[in-house]
């Protein structure tokens, strides 16, 4: 069960599913469209999702659903604690009591990004944002809530979005180039850029084995948001002169955000027993398959 298959992550979580055989079923909150089949769930409401989990009896149950929108979550505390917190309580106190196992999107905003290197499982977190903070309780619910639980954190994802007009990052940065618009992107915030499809792909496969705890399944590389951009206008074959590098201190955003949250992936990657997919590679497969 994909909760929160309307959103860009659960709807490749949801391809993923039906290309590996798996008989999969999608939740969405208020975007209907797009899913088959899928059921309406509020995790915010513990009725809603013990309903939605007692209809698909669920052996896997993936939480993709979060308030993801990093300002909003600092305009809105109350409300990103209700989602991310109490949410993921109630899917993972339904999961504990069915036995399912569950497992739990998390995001590299758990780091504070002062290392100026990748993060891996084991290092210490330091949350800056309210979005980071009430996703590492969301963290750490999945985890006390059952021994078999994984957290999979993922940076910047990336790829088409099929089911809402919702844009990410990269789809931002066409759509932007494509209209002869200048961009705005910062030369001194690295993350490691996660294209959703193998992302999908990937944490499907590593919640189906054995591995539990806390597993980086974002990208491989550290580049900083300018660069992504650069690489996006090359292989779109866009014009890279409307990019503008600015710096976070010339250009500030409401909540905080780490300046290097890159994350190291070689237990993801060793558990796979393959790579994980680079920006080039999932930025051609994005122009192949649009
Ligand atoms: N996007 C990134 O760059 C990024 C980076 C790091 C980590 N993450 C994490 O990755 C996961 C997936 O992110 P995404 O970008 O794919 O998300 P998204 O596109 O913003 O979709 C969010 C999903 O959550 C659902 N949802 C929101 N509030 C809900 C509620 N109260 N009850 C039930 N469902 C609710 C939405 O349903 P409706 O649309 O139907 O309302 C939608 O399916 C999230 O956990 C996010 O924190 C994302």
């Amino acid at each position: 069960m994909v909760v929160g298959a309307s959103g860009l992550l659960g709807q490749h979580m949801m391809s993923a599913g039906n290309e590996l055989g798996l008989a999969m079923t999608g939740t969405y909150n208020t975007v209907k469209e797009g899913i088959p089949g899928a059921i309406q769930m509020e995790i915010t409401d513990p009725d809603s999702v013990s309903r939605g989990l007692e209809a698909a009896c669920p052996e896997l149950v993936v939480l993709c659903a979060a308030m993801t929108n990093v300002d909003q979550c600092e305009r809105e505390p109350d409300a990103a604690y209700k989602v991310n917190m109490e949410g993921t309580l109630n899917v993972a106190a339904e999961c504990r009591s069915s036995g399912a196992k569950l497992v739990y999107i998390s995001t590299d905003y758990v780091f504070n990004g002062l290392k100026g290197m990748r993060y891996h499982e084991f290092e210490p977190v330091d949350p800056l944002s309210i979005y980071a903070k009430s996703k590492l309780e969301g963290e750490r619910v999945t985890l006390d809530a059952g021994r078999g639980n994984l957290v999979c954190r993922v940076s910047v994802v990336y790829g088409w979005n099929r089911v809402s007009g919702k844009s990410n990052f990269v789809t931002w940065i066409v759509d932007s180039l494509r209209n002869g618009r200048e961009v705005r992107l910062y030369d001194d915030q690295y993350v490691s850029p996660t294209y959703a499809p193998s992302a999908a792909r990937d944490i499907l496969e590593l919640g189906l084995g054995k591995l539990k705890g806390v597993c980086h399944t974002s990208g491989p590389d550290c580049l900083s948001r300018y660069e992504i951009g650069t690489m996006v206008a090359e292989v779109f074959g866009l014009d890279a002169s409307l990019l503008k590098a600015v710096s976070t201190a010339e250009m500030p955003l409401l909540a905080k955000r780490p300046a290097v949250s890159c994350l190291g992936v070689d237990l993801a990657e060793s558990e796979l027993g393959r790579p994980m997919t680079g920006l080039r590679q999932g930025l051609e497969l994005m122009k192949a398959s649009e």
